[in-house]
């Protein structure tokens, strides 16, 4: 199968493909800017029998993105997530994906989600309260856990009746395994192949589907419901008047869960870190925080006037998107930009390096909040900056996460604040999901007295 002169260029021949693509997958970020330095915006080559293309342009990636009539679908690797998320948004396509995204999207609108603001001071407060002065304390652990709780709480109730770390550590274990599947040469062994990886994920997907089942069942048996996403999605109806079977709801609830958790949590924990580096963005945060809240704990009417706090939110994912990586394929032989690309060709989309590039993001990797507030990042071109992704498939949950984010750093701020305990860069794996490798070590220097409980 050899490649279409209409094909971007890009390395050709096994040995640079194979290189090219481990480099990939090691230094996302800086491979991906390196390429296009070398083969310009779009770059294409075949690797086995896939064929990838990487665009960093954004007038091309909007085309992608924007698309509606069925050409691009989402990509390989993301499809194989259906393993364990089923059909829920993430993974499904066509009609199906239509009618579940307008199920879902009114429970998640900005106006909606001000229900959980709630949910997410309260979890962000009751670990604040718990920080030691001089503590020396894994943050990325931390904010796992304190997102754990608040998409727990946020979509099955505070009255969950299970474990919530143990449902955290099943996701999170198919999650290691689903990684080391597609990071390697394996993914192109047939589904089939009992590798100890695929067996585990199939085991820990028992044992997430037991407990969400579990919730499900006992929610229609008794028809209890509350403010949380799950009696919204049990309610929710087409314009048939049709609501979800079990299976598409525990499809979605799985999604809601594996897409909102760990995403928050590592750009929490990036964005305590850039505050443990930038002490005087750390000075002018509290300052806000004091100016805005007082006393008091912080609601969903404050977010709008925590501009700061939401800059520093927004500048991490530029500089750390949690989501690095957004792939699709095309189900058709199409035409973008000058090359024509054949039918199952991969395109993938780095944000990670879209958002460094020095021709839209000028000082690209400076920490500065104030470029979203001074108007500058304005100035950037459309789809230069996709954290959340673009067009119709853009993050349900880009709303919920972004007043999270904020709500959970002005809460934890008003409390303590984090030290770095060494000096040396961060270093950051990029799995599915953008991490800090092996952690993030940090020092609490605590602030005033844990709040009181009548307060919650
Ligand atoms: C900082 C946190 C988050 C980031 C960076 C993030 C990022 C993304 C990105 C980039 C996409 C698009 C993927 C693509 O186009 O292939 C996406 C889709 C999605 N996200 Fe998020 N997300 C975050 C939080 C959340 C939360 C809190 C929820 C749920 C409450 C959520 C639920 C989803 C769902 C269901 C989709 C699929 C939407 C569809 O295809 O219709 N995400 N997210």
């Amino acid at each position: 199968m050899t490649l279409p002169p209409s094909f971007p260029p890009g390395p050709r021949g096994l040995v640079e493909v194979a290189t090219t693509f481990r480099r990939f997958m090691n230094e996302p970020e800086a491979e991906f800017r390196a390429a296009h330095a070398r083969w310009g915006d779009t770059l294409g080559f075949r690797l086995g029998r896939d064929r990838i293309v990487v665009l960093g342009d954004p007038g091309l990636i909007g085309e992608v993105l924007v698309n509606t009539d069925g050409t691009w679908v989402k990509d390989r690797v993301t499809r194989d997530l259906s393993v364990f998320l089923g059909m829920g948004l993430l993974t499904n396509e066509g009609a199906s994906w239509r009618r579940q995204r307008k199920l879902l999207s009114p429970s998640l609108t900005r106006r909606h989600i001000a229900l959980y603001a709630d949910a997410m001071v309260g979890c962000a407060r009751r670990y604040a309260d718990r920080l030691a002065d001089g503590d020396e304390r894994d943050v990325h652990a931390d904010m796992s856990a304190v997102t754990l709780e608040i998409v727990t709480e946020t979509l099955f109730g505070a009255a969950f009746g299970h474990d919530p770390t143990r449902v955290g550590h099943a996701i999170d274990s198919v999650m290691v395994d689903f990684q080391e599947l597609v990071q390697t040469w394996r993914r192109f062994l047939p589904a089939t192949v009992p590798f100890a990886a695929r067996r585990r994920m199939v085991e820990s997907s028992k044992e997430i589907d037991a407990v969400v089942m579990e919730v499900i069942h006992r929610r229609r048996r008794t028809g209890e419901r509350g403010d949380d996403l799950l009696s919204r999605l049990l309610e929710a109806r087409d314009d048939e008047g049709s609501g979800m079977s079990d299976q598409q709801l525990r499809d979605e609830a799985v999604t809601l869960f594996v897409a909102g958790h760990e995403t928050t949590a590592n750009a929490l924990s990036f964005a305590l870190m850039f505050l443990g580096d930038h002490p005087e963005v750390d000075a002018r945060l509290r300052d806000e925080v004091a100016r805005v809240l007082g006393d008091r704990p912080a609601t969903a009417d404050d977010v709008a006037a925590l501009r700061l706090t939401d800059a520093v939110a927004r500048e991490t994912m530029r500089l750390y998107p949690p989501a690095h990586l957004i792939g699709r394929e095309a189900t058709r032989d199409v035409a973008l930009g000058p090359y024509r690309l054949p039918r199952g060709t991969a395109v993938l989309i780095s944000p990670w390096a879209l958002q460094r590039d020095p021709r839209h993001w000028p000082d690209p990797l400076a920490f500065r909040p104030d470029r979203w507030l001074d108007g500058s990042a304005e100035r950037a071109p459309k789809n230069a900056y996709l954290p959340f992704g673009g067009g119709p498939r853009v993050c349900i949950g880009n709303h919920f996460a972004q007043m999270e984010l904020v709500l959970v750093l002005a809460t934890i701020a008003r409390r303590a604040r984090f030290e770095r305990v060494s000096a040396a860069p961060v270093r950051v794996q990029a799995a599915i999901t953008l991490r800090p490798a092996g952690g993030l070590r940090m020092r609490v220097a605590r602030r005033g007295e844990p709040s009181a409980p009548q307060q919650e």
